[in-house]
């Protein structure tokens, strides 16, 4: 099977990763000995580089897990307000308590629920965001995108995780190839949609499980 990254290349990088602060790098050690997911070290690397660009004062997240991206996020832009979305009640609860004791955690507007409810939520308040992070359901990026793209200020970032699906994308047989065959086919077009859109700029990277950075050019 292709491997996005070779380990022995994952554990270089990895080497190289400079954690926040000693409460994130203990709850990216938490995550990883419990199996949570979470933002690989690389995908970390690129999103505080374009957080300390832009500096965004409104972020949305898909996808919270246990709180660990929220909370970076919430570190590296000390002035802005996270909203955070996730709908798995074995996910949420121990966000909630990581939330109630990061003193960060107060500018975390954690919603729970499915995305695309909670998005069309957004869409009827008249909040708008300048960063996006798209890191939930994998086959619904598509639909994530362009409700995000209508809750986006004109400047706006999205950034989507996991484009690359573990190389899947590139390079899937035998039961692996059924067995994803709608995340596939779905993250296929996603990037087929967003390449070819007019007044998008698209930058696609390999680090981590793959990132699409997408600015408008409005
Ligand atoms: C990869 S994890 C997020 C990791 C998190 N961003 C971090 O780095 O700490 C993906 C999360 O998305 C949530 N999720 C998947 N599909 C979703 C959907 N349609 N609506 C809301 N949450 C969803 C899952 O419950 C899971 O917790």
């Amino acid at each position: 099977m292709l491997e996005v990254r070779d380990p022995k290349l994952k554990d270089f990088m990895d080497s190289w990763h400079i954690p926040v602060d000693e409460e994130m790098a203990a709850l990216r050690r938490s995550n990883e000995a419990d199996g949570v997911p979470l933002i690989l070290t690389e995908t970390e690397s690129v999103l505080r580089l374009l957080l300390d660009l832009k500096r965004p004062s409104r972020i949305l997240e898909l996808g919270t897990a246990h709180g660990y991206s929220a909370l970076l996020f919430a570190k590296c832009c000390p002035d802005a307000v996270i909203t955070t979305i996730d709908r798995n009640p074995g996910m949420t609860d121990h966000a909630k308590a990581n939330f109630e004791s990061f003193s960060e955690g107060s500018r975390i507007d954690f919603r729970i629920g499915e995305a695309l409810d909670v998005l069309r939520e957004l869409a009827d308040g008249d909040e708008k965001f300048d960063f996006v992070f798209i890191d939930a359901g994998k086959s619904h990026y598509r639909d994530f995108f362009d409700m995000c793209e209508t809750l986006c200020e004109k400047d706006a970032f999205i950034v989507c995780d996991n484009i690359l699906l573990k190389g899947w994308l590139v390079e899937c047989e035998g039961r692996e190839a059924k067995r994803h065959r709608t995340n596939i086919k779905y993250m296929r077009q996603f990037l087929e949609y967003i390449n070819g859109r007019d007044g998008l700029d698209v930058t696609l990277m390999s680090g981590g499980d793959g990132l699409a950075v997408i600015r408008f050019m409005r």
